[in-house]
């Protein structure tokens, strides 16, 4: 038996507790990996309290992007490139019930984890990262565009703003005053987010993009200063798809083989994706919180 956060009805945080679940067997394909750190996301929090559905049977396992040591492999189970998955592979990526100190995984969802990116960094990487990566190519900019980041400190707003620098877009990004500084970090403006906001960023110049990496406010400030719907991308603004038009965000770029590239840039300096606050096993109520509530820039991790 090992050790894994669930819960037995939907609610916030206090609902999790640690139980005592079997060791999972790997089938075909999949592995079973002790995990070091898990990255909390709010899609998490989400079907937790019931703000997603999900017809999951309870008690239910929560989490999903994880780093860890392969403890199992079943039959068959390749990481992305075709390279056989071995006993004792340090990797990242997503599996399912992350936050566990054990949790299983396909195979085709993990890469290898660079020895300069920690764990703690890596566990949560997968969903923002490739969230970010997914958000460039639904939305490609060049350097004749100045685009709105809606939520720039979060931890998919953070990685878009740098992809964005680097595709050569001048950049605005929403954040609140605290974490302005850390914005300009990214190479980005800031602007704080709330009422106004489409007068604020219009005061910054013309825009001709908007990427929401929070929710709806960014893309109707977007729809206020003039902005085509097929220059705006969502993926929190729930209903802007349908009800604006706007760009729902692609799924495509979402492969093992792009999170290595992410892996290898942050291993290499070239991407910023700093750690929020860090949280033992035991203490997964107070991670959530932590998640749910106000927290510096970066990711909450849990710690197994
Ligand atoms: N569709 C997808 O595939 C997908 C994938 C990943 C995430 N998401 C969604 O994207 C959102 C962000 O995820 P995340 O992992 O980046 O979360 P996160 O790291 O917790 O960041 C959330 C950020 O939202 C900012 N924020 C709070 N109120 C805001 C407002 N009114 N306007 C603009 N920003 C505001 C916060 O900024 P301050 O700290 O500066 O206040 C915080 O940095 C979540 O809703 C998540 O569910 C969707």
């Amino acid at each position: 038996m090992v050790r894994a956060a669930v819960y037995d009805e939907v609610g916030g945080p206090g609902v999790l507790h640690l139980a005592e679940v079997p060791v999972p067997e790997p089938g075909p394909g999949m592995v079973a990996v002790r995990v070091r750190a898990a990255g909390l996301n709010p899609y998490d929090a989400k079907v937790r309290d019931g703000f997603i559905a999900s017809d999951a049977p309870f008690p239910r396992r929560i989490g999903a992007d994880l780093a860890g040591t392969v403890e199992a492999v079943g039959a068959d189970a390749t990481y992305w490139d075709g390279t056989p998955v071995a006993v004792g592979d340090e990797v990242l990526g997503s599996g399912a019930g992350a936050v566990a100190e054990l949790a299983l995984a396909a195979a085709s969802n993990l890469a290898l984890r660079p020895p300069a990116v920690a764990a703690e960094v890596a566990g949560g990487l997968k969903v923002p990262g490739l969230t970010a990566v997914s958000c460039l190519r639904t939305l490609p900019l060049s350097p004749g565009d100045t685009v709105l980041v809606g939520g720039a400190s979060g931890a998919v707003g953070l990685l878009v703003c740098q992809l964005a620098v680097r595709a050569g877009a001048t950049v605005i990004g929403s954040a609140a005053p605290r974490n302005h500084d850390f914005v300009r970090s990214l190479g980005a403006e800031p602007v704080s987010y709330g009422e106004g906001l489409a007068d604020r960023v219009s005061s910054l110049g013309p825009i001709t993009a908007v990427i929401d990496c929070h929710g709806r406010e960014a893309l109707d400030a977007g729809v206020q200063l003039g902005i085509p719907v097929d220059r705006m991308v969502a993926i929190a603004g729930y209903g802007a798809v349908k009800e604006l038009g706007v760009l729902n965000v692609e799924r495509s770029a979402r492969t093992a083989e792009n999170l290595a590239g992410l892996a290898e840039e942050i291993a290499e300096g070239r991407l910023l994706y700093p750690v929020a606050a860090t949280f033992a096993l035991d203490d997964v109520v107070e991670a959530f919180r932590a998640l749910e509530g106000t927290h510096d820039p970066g990711k909450v991790v849990v710690l197994s």
